[in-house]
């Protein structure tokens, strides 16, 4: 059973509709990341679930009750927000307690409860110190301390590694995997780093205007988005898009002015497409055109030693290819694009995946 579920869960601000309508079931134990881009409402639906904001309609559950109106410490969730919000003048040991102590719980039980977690975290030695003294990567395992000690049924994470420098963050989230990997709480998580969401998720849940686009595996939403926003989402550099504005036997219009030639006998194939997506990593340098290809223009080379990007243009569309091999190729230089039948993204007009 899910141990989190949001049912036609609406929330307003004012006349602001931010969620219309979502609905969300987290399974026990899992890893859920929520992306999208800013303004979508993770925050706000994080919020919700923590009880720091109300439902406006529809029904959050935990545990398969209704949990709208319990207040945030009845609801087993514990949240770690991005600035970590230590208190300044405590130490970490009364940071991690704080929870504790305004439960009214007895200090001996809050000395050995703290004392446990700074374990599980190593921050046995750093007790004694004020959030002042302490590195960045060590103020956020006390947000996770203070999260934790509670013994909470799900963690929350809202951005809990954006204000760390780069070496700090992959040190940090091989971290917060083991712990998860340790205690399986389950956890869900907001994050704007694709590397973090794809190595980190069991599921990750791809937003849109305060709409779940799709809540799949990371390797289901790379293979196979739901429609062009998740197809356009996940993955760096981005899948080329195109709409296609006209469909014959022989080719494919796009709405930037340019034709992509197709195999006439695949022609039924592409009947009722309205958008194609192709990864960069996907496409293929000819000097002839082939069973589904498109004559573009060298732009922009980026060699980056074991792998080079290079920006093609075809009328006004662009198009970025992802090449592992040496590709000997000049800017300006015209030549014939290749699109790997196997890996390629067919929408209908209502943006639902074709094939
Ligand atoms: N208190 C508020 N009053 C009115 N509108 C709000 C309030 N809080 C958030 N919003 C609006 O709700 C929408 C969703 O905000 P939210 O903070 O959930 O986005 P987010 O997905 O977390 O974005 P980011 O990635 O930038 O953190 C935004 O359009 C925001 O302006
Ligand atoms: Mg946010």
């Amino acid at each position: 059973m899910a141990v989190l579920s949001a049912v036609n869960l609406k929330k307003n601000y004012g006349d602001v509709n931010v969620i219309p309508n979502l609905n969300l079931d987290v399974e026990e134990g899992d890893f859920t990341v929520l992306v999208g881009p800013s303004g979508c409402g993770k925050s706000t639906l994080l919020r919700m679930m923590a009880g720091l904001e109300d439902v406006t309609n529809g029904e959050l559950q935990i545990d398969g009750r209704r949990a709208n109106d319990l207040h945030p410490r009845e609801r087993g969730v514990s949240m770690v927000f991005q600035s970590y919000a230590l208190y300044p003048h405590m130490t970490v040991a009364d940071n991690i307690g704080f929870g504790l102590k305004l439960e009214g719980r007895k200090k001996s039980e809050i000395k050995q409860a703290v004392h446990e977690v700074a374990d599980t975290l190593q921050l046995g030695e750093l007790l004694e110190r004020k959030p002042g003294q302490l590195s960045g990567g060590q103020r956020q395992r006390v947000a996770i301390g203070r999260a934790i000690v509670r013994k909470p049924r799900i963690i929350l994470f809202d951005e809990p590694l954006s204000n760390l420098d780069a070496k700090l963050r992959v040190e940090m989230r091989m971290e917060l995997m083991k712990f998860h990997r340790n205690h399986n709480i389950t956890t869900i998580y907001v994050t704007h780093d694709q590397v973090e969401a794809m190595t980190m998720a069991d599921k990750i849940a791809v937003m849109e205007k305060g709409h779940i686009q799709q809540f799949d595996t990371p390797k289901n939403l790379f293979s196979a988005p739901a429609n062009p926003f998740v197809a356009g989402f996940i993955g760096s550099p981005q899948m080329n898009l195109f709409d296609i504005t006209k469909v014959t036997d022989a080719s494919l219009q796009t709405s930037g002015n340019a034709e992509i030639k197709i195999n006439p006998s695949a022609a039924s194939h592409f009947s009722d497409i309205a958008a194609l997506g192709v990864r960069p990593e996907h496409l293929s340098i000819h000097e002839q055109s082939d069973n589904l290809s498109i004559e573009a223009e060298v732009d922009l080379i980026e060699s980056l030693g074991d792998e080079s990007i290079i920006h093609f243009v075809s009328g006004n569309e662009r198009i970025t290819g992802r090449f592992y091999t040496e590709i000997n190729c000049q800017i300006g230089q015209k030549l014939f694009l290749s699109f790997d039948m196997e890996h390629v993204h067919l929408f209908d007009e209502k943006n639902n995946r074709v094939s």
